[in-house]
C-alpha cells in the first residue's frame, strides 16, 4: 500500500472489474460552500463491504464527506467516485439511480410523522416504483430484521428514539443499497440504545453492505475494531486500521476495557 506510486494507485482505481475497485474513492477533494471551505485535499478509498468510521469535532467536515458520497453535494476540486461513477461527470438524470444504491440515516431520524412505521418504510419503495406485492414482502423483511414488524401500525411519536432510528434504518435498507451512510445515528440516543443501533449497523455490514458511520465521539469508535478516519478542519488528520479484531458480541463495556488492543497506523489511502 505504502509502496504504490500515485500513478499505480490511479491505475488500480480505474482498471479491472468494478467489484475490484474501491466502492468509494475521494481524490484530492476540496469542498467550498459559497465562501466557507468545508473540505481540503481529502483523499481515501473505501473497499466493498468495509465498515468505516468518520470522526472529528463539530464542523470538521464529516457530514460534508457523506453528502459528497450521496452526490448531494459536488466537489469544488478533485474527484469523488462512487461505484465507479465520477460525481462531476454524472448526468443529473442518472443521479437518482445511483442514490437508490445508497441508504442514508440521520441523527434526527427524519421520519414522516403522519405515516405509520409500515408506510414510512414502504414510501422508499413507492418512490422508486417497486410493484406493490414486492413492497409488502420487502417491508416485512426489513422491519422483521430490525425487530419492529409487530409495531408497524404505530406512528413515529408512539415509538422510543431507538425504535424510530431502527425504522429509519429499515427505510434506508429496504431498497437493498450497496452503501449505508449513517450520519451521527446515535447522537440523540442513550448509551445502551446507541449500542443497539451500532450492533444493528454491524449486522448490516456483516451481510455485505458497506457502512460509513460518522460520530464526534472518538472514544466509542476506538472500541469498534474498525477503520477510523479522523477529520479535522476539513482535512484527514489520520486514517487508522485496527489490527486486533474486536469481538462484536462482547458488550460495549468488555470492548472498552479489552486489554492489549493495538492499532496500526497506515498511510492515508489515495
Ligand atoms: N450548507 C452549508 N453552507 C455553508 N457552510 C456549510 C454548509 N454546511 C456545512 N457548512 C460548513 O462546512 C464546515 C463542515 O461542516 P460539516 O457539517 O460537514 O461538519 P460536521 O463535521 O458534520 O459537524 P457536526 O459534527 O457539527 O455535524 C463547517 O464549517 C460548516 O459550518
Ligand atoms: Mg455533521
Amino acid at each position: 500500500m505504502s509502496t504504490t506510486s500515485p500513478g499505480a494507485r490511479e491505475h488500480d482505481l480505474n482498471a479491472g472489474p468494478l467489484e475490484e475497485r474501491g466502492i468509494i474513492a475521494f481524490r484530492h477533494v476540496d469542498l467550498v460552500y459559497k465562501d466557507q471551505a468545508a473540505l481540503k485535499d481529502v483523499s481515501f478509498t473505501v473497499a466493498n463491504g468495509e465498515f468505516l468510521c468518520l470522526t472529528g469535532p463539530s464542523g470538521a467536515g464529516k457530514s460534508s464527506v457523506l453528502r459528497l458520497i450521496a452526490m448531494d453535494a459536488f466537489p469544488t476540486r478533485g474527484q469523488v467516485i462512487v461505484r465507479g461513477m465520477l460525481a462531476t461527470k454524472m448526468s443529473r438524470r442518472r443521479i437518482p439511480r445511483l442514490r437508490r444504491e445508497i441508504g442514508f440515516v440521520f441523527q434526527d431520524f427524519r421520519l414522516l410523522e403522519d405515516r405509520n412505521v409500515y408506510e414510512n418504510v414502504a414510501f422508499a419503495q413507492l418512490v422508486v416504483g417497486v410493484p406493490s406485492h414486492q413492497i409488502v414482502r420487502n417491508v416485512m423483511r426489513v422491519l422483521t430484521n430490525v425487530g419492529l414488524w409487530d409495531k408497524r401500525h404505530r406512528l413515529p411519536r408512539q415509538l422510543s428514539g431507538g425504535e424510530q432510528q431502527r425504522v429509519a434504518i429499515a427505510r434506508a435498507m429496504v431498497n437493498s443499497p450497496k452503501i449505508l451512510l449513517a450520519d451521527e445515528p446515535t447522537g440523540n440516543l442513550d448509551p445502551v440504545t446507541a449500542q443497539e443501533i451500532i450492533d444493528l449497523l454491524f449486522r448490516i455490514n456483516d451481510a455485505g453492505t458497506c457502512v460509513v458511520f460518522s460520530t464526534h465521539d472518538h472514544g466509542i469508535v476506538k472500541t469498534f475494531g474498525q477503520r477510523v478516519i479522523v477529520v479535522q478542519g476539513g482535512r484527514i488528520a489520520s486514517d487508522v486500521k485496527r489490527r486486533v479484531p474486536v469481538d462484536r458480541n462482547a458488550s460495549l463495556a468488555d470492548r472498552m476495557y479489552r486489554p492489549g488492543e493495538t492499532a496500526t497506523r497506515e498511510p492515508v489511502h489515495a
